[in-house]
């Protein structure tokens, strides 16, 4: 077992080279969006009493090897992470317990089921996707959507849906559709209380933005 001042290092250790690696993104990915999932996370770990260091340290890792951010498309969370955390004293059975939230924590797709978490993970995928929505997850819906080339909105090209993750991946439609294939079914698929209870400000956040954007685009306004 890790007492507290060795859990409080190795959290220190693994920031410390999350913020590294993380340094320079312009994709909403970065290390503000790693230390806001990281605090937002552990608040809902206390509510909800789950182990904080094993969420902490699932919250600073679950971008490492993300799809979304690799040069090729390709990924590997395990290897990825395994080489972050070398050396910091964390056993194979913790290791192995963050790897396979972070492996699964990933929205696939609306007509895709979310796949199981332990409670941990449940805590920081919440958290992850409270900042998916809101103010926050508006900002970084446009700054992915300009990253990856993508007009703001197309209104010929209704609402899609994706019932495959690979569907979903290849979707490179407008970021406006990100609204209606995620952000808006987000609040519904929170696991936790806390996460459910944060979800209602933001999620109504993301109706009136919407209301306004067509408006505006229509030049009504
Ligand atoms: P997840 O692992 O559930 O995908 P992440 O935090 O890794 O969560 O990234 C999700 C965020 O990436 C979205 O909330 C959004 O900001 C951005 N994003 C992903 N796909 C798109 C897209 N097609 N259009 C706009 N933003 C996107
Ligand atoms: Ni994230």
């Amino acid at each position: 077992m890790t007492d507290h001042n060795s859990e409080l290092q190795i959290t220190e250790t693994v920031m410390k080279r999350v913020r590294e690696k993380f340094a320079e993104d312009g994709s909403g990915h970065g290390i503000d969006h790693i230390m806001r999932v990281y605090r937002v996370a552990v608040r809902i770990a206390k509510e909800e009493n789950c182990d904080t260091f094993i969420v902490a340290l699932i919250a600073l890792l679950h971008d490492v090897g993300d799809h979304k951010l690799s040069a090729n498309g390709t990924v590997n969370h395990r290897e990825e992470i395994v080489e972050l955390i070398e050396g910091t004293g964390l056993s194979n059975e913790q290791a192995n317990q963050i790897i396979d939230v972070v492996e699964k924590i990933s929205f696939k797709g609306n007509g895709v089921a979310d796949m199981p978490l332990s409670p941990e993970g449940r805590c920081v995928r919440d958290a992850d996707r409270l900042d998916a929505i809101g103010s926050i997850g508006i900002a970084r819906a446009f700054a992915y959507g300009a990253l990856k080339g993508r007009p703001m909105f197309d209104p010929e090209a209704g609402p899609s849906t994706s019932n495959s993750f690979g569907e979903y991946q290849n979707n490179k439609s407008h970021t406006i559709n990100h609204f209606y294939e995620k952000l808006l079914l987000l609040k519904d698929r929170m696991e936790t209380s806390a996460g459910k209870r944060l979800a209602e400000g933001r999620h109504a956040t993301l109706e009136l933005f919407l209301a306004e954007f067509l408006l505006e685009w229509d030049a009504k306004r």
